[in-house]
């Protein structure tokens, strides 16, 4: 069958991003065809652009994470019909297309009250927090936790469901802007740390106390003085390195400051059992469906233009979610 997708001939810029046809098979015992109706764009889709993290062959497809409708099913699926109404988030890569396979164990059921447009945006962001506040670090009442890039999809949805926990969250923005978005999507103060430095503004803002965790999705450039922001025995969370990877660095430094802790948490291992993937979307559904977390698609482009889609997002344009319509 014919349909039409992104793929990229090398890593490189947006403009590597290509608008191809292809033929896609009939579905393999086990896979389902799913008609794509949205199409999440994540930070990771960035780093597999750019070679960052590097895609095993070229010309390859891109893109995670996908909703739809189930148009066929192989063998063996009984789990899901024609005209189930599907989401995902992971391999195999090639989310940025119209009509594709994906095996049936990656699929979750979408409910009645999430349309397909919220779940394609909010599936990995809002699975991923769900990981990083009730397993890495168990946020709790009475918490003061650092949110970095607290307006962007992950950070909206992260401060947010923090707040509802009971955390007093502290979040950093790259604008003026952003810092009011984060302010309205559940941070109790937005420091812009592109004109003030986050670490006096997390020791003014806790008089001295430090937080207990940070999330840290920027990496590069916020690492070391994530560290300086955690009381004794913090715990930071290095989940992203949306502005580069991370210097190498002495752990005694951990000891110094405090007895602190470093994770680098992944996806793949908080979803990689069926049973937990499905608990995860559940409570994300549901804190969605009672507005714990409230969710709006920021910005919506055509599938064809992605490189566009790209640009704002590595420019720091992007607030919130965003998707890709094909
Ligand atoms: N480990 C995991 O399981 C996992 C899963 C999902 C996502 N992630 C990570 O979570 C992060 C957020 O993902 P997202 O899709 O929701 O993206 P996003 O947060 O909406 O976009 C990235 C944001 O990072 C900030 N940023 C700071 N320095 C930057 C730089 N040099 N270049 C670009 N952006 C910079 C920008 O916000 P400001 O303008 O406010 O600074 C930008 O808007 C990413 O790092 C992603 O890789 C990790």
């Amino acid at each position: 069958m014919r349909a039409n997708r992104i793929v990229m001939d090398r890593p490189g810029p947006p403009s590597v991003l290509r608008y191809e046809q292809y033929d896609v098979a009939a579905p393999a015992p086990r896979e389902v065809l799913i008609r794509q109706t949205a199409i999440g764009l994540n930070y990771i889709d960035i780093q597999h652009r750019t070679g960052r993290y590097p895609l095993p062959d070229y010309p390859s497809p891109i893109g995670l994470e996908g909703a739809g409708t189930i148009e066929g099913v192989g063998g063996n699926v009984h789990e899901f019909k024609r005209g189930d109404r599907v989401v995902y988030s992971g391999m195999p890569i090639g989310a940025y297309a119209d009509l594709r396979l994906m095996p049936a164990d990656r699929l979750v059921p979408v409910p009645p009250s999430i349309s397909d447009s919220v779940a394609a945006g909010i599936f990995t962001k809002g699975i991923t927090v769900h990981y990083l506040i009730f397993t890495t670090f168990a946020v709790k009442a009475g918490d003061t936790i650092l949110v970095h890039a607290a307006a962007g999809g992950v950070g909206r949805i992260l401060c947010q469901w923090a707040k509802h926990l009971g955390a007093t969250v502290i979040g950093t923005v790259g604008t003026a802007q952003k810092a009011e978005l984060a302010r309205a999507h559940g941070c109790d103060a937005a420091i812009m740390y592109t004109a003030e430095d986050f670490v006096g503004a997390v020791w003014r803002l806790t008089q001295g106390a430090g937080v207990a965790v940070v999330f840290d999705s920027v990496g590069k450039d916020t690492f070391e003085k994530s560290l300086r922001c955690l009381a004794p025995r913090g715990l930071l969370v290095s989940f992203g390195t949306a502005s580069g990877p991370i210097a190498p660095f002495d752990v005694f430094e951990l000891n110094r400051l405090d007895s602190l802790y470093v994770t680098s948490p992944a996806f793949v291992t908080h979803t990689r059992d069926r049973s937990e993937l499905l608990r995860r979307a559940d409570a994300l559904f549901n804190a969605v469906a009672s507005g714990i977390v409230k969710i709006s698609v920021d910005r919506s482009y055509p599938l064809a233009e992605a490189a566009r889609a790209h640009d704002d997002l590595q420019s720091r344009r992007t607030a919130g979610i965003s998707i890709l319509i094909p």
